[in-house]
């Protein structure tokens, strides 16, 4: 190992700069103007992946973005490791709160500043640098795959197309992730969670046209005043979500698993310092780390409707919206929840309106376990760059694909993330460590050492 960390400190300069014009690529998912750059970052990582090592590297259309797979097989006795990440990122707005631009990277006080640089460029990079270490350093210890996706932020649902026709070509031993984050550089930490999701988008509509609100305010009623009771009931004095059959699936942990979460540090005067925030606010009987893993969520992510230029206009609107998320645990499914909040919602009615719900995308939540031979691997590996045995934690966040790849390929996963959740990730200034970059880059082969070394 030491003769890959002195390769991997002789060419840093290298591996950031790569990493930078990686990040000069607007590969926005969401939004179909940047069509071409996605493709073009497509091209990009498939010639990066050339470069490191990898063979067969292909860029595969799919009915959206281009997924991009690789693959070096040393030897079809040991054991194969399947990678997987994603080059497309969140889109950049609202611009006029970046201090930088979004897609002009740079480096500031240690840290890379872009859209994208944490989420998950920077992260899934480490593990191209990590193949390209290997590889000038006495080779791959075991059996890399590598498949790069381009339409993780907008759901995955041609990856998991092209996962279900890819069976043979993806058989692994094991998944690694690096797409979430650590306590803190000096608390390593691995997910072992990530929460399932249900998002939809709901229309209220009451009168067919805007009305003058002096004329009709008062005896007809309004889309938005009704929007907002609706979704003001949807959470009662507990802050528990009272859409009946809402929590019927949902994994309690046990005692002895809340005790274990508990362990992680966690200071909530600093949370809320950093937040800005007075109170932490969530649903009674669970602290605040548990109220953003272990529990399940619903959350209003925009809303809108009615008058909201310059000035006052006074009108009675025709129509509100909403869009909503709900976060979702062990054993709930997506598509149940979206059925039970789609139900309920048209229940709650008001007279006088009336209620779309349309479902946008979902996924599943995914436990990973922490005594396998992979997370022992995993474990290892940063005990020796941190210097300390990381804490097994449970992530707030979604990555749809995971459950999929156990349902699948039966594979588990292994959530190397080697974020922070100061990132700023889908946020403006969003920033990932030039410590994490190159900690991650020298942490994933040793990885891949002890994983093809240990019993399994
Ligand atoms: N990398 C994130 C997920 C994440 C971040 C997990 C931090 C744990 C810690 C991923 O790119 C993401 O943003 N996922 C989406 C879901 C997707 C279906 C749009 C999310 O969680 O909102
Ligand atoms: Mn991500
Ligand atoms: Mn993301």
């Amino acid at each position: 190992m030491e003769a890959l960390d002195r390769y991997i400190q002789a060419h840093q300069d290298r591996f950031l700069n790569e990493l930078l014009d990686l990040l000069r690529i607007p590969s926005v998912s969401a939004d179909p103007k940047y069509k071409a750059d996605v493709a073009r970052c497509a091209e990009a990582v498939k010639q990066r992946m050339v470069e490191a090592g990898l063979e067969k590297v292909e860029v595969c259309p799919t009915a959206g973005n281009p997924i991009v797979y690789g693959e070096r097989i040393v030897d079809p006795a040991k054991p194969t490791v399947l990678v997987y990440g994603h080059y497309d990122v969140q889109p950049p707005d609202p611009l006029e709160l970046w201090d930088s631009g979004p897609f002009d990277p740079v480096i500031k006080g240690g840290l890379i500043y872009a859209r994208g640089s944490a989420d998950d460029k920077g992260q899934f990079y480490m593990h191209v640098k990590a193949v390209e270490a290997m590889m000038k350093n006495g080779g791959l210890p075991c059996n890399v795959k590598m498949m790069i996706e381009g339409e993780e932020e907008v759901g995955s649902a041609n990856l998991g197309i092209f996962v279900k026709a890819n069976k043979d070509r993806l058989k692994a031993d094991v998944v690694l992730i690096s797409d979430t984050s650590m306590i803190a550089n000096d608390v390593p930490s691995i997910n072992t969670g990530l929460r399932g999701l249900s998002y939809l988008e709901v229309e209220v509509t009451g009168p067919d046209r805007d009305l003058h609100s002096g004329v009709y305010g008062g005896a007809v009623a309004n889309p938005i005043n009704a929007l907002c009771e609706m979704i003001a009931s949807l959470h009662d004095a507990d802050r528990r979500i009272t859409i009946p059959g809402f929590y019927d699936a949902v994994v309690e942990l046990s005692k002895a698993e809340r005790a274990a979460l508990a362990e992680a540090p966690f200071d909530e005067e600093t949370y809320k310092k950093d937040l800005a925030i007075n109170a932490v606010r969530g649903e009674k009987g669970y602290s605040t780390e548990e109220r953003s893993s272990i529990r399940p969520t619903l959350d209003v992510n925009g809303i809108w409707g009615g008058y909201i230029g310059e000035g006052a206009k006074t009108v009675l609107p025709s129509k509100a919206y909403a869009k909503i998320s709900m976060r979702l645990v062990p054993d709930q499914k997506s598509a149940t929840i979206t059925q039970l909040f789609q139900d309920h919602f048209v229940r709650i009615a008001p007279p006088g309106v009336k209620v779309v719900v349309r479902p946008h995308h979902g996924g599943e939540a995914a436990v990973t376990p922490i005594d396998s031979a992979a997370y022992q691997a995993a474990s290892k590996a940063m005990e020796e760059t941190f210097g300390k045995k990381p804490i097994p934690t449970r992530g707030g966040g979604s990555i749809p694909i995971v459950a999929l790849f156990e349902a699948e390929l039966g594979l588990k996963t292994v959530l190397f993330g080697f974020g922070l959740d100061s990132d700023n990730i889908h946020s403006p200034n969003e920033k990932y460590g030039v410590f994490n970059y190159f900690q991650g880059i020298k942490t994933i082969p040793r990885f891949f050492h002890h994983y093809a070394a240990l019993e399994r």
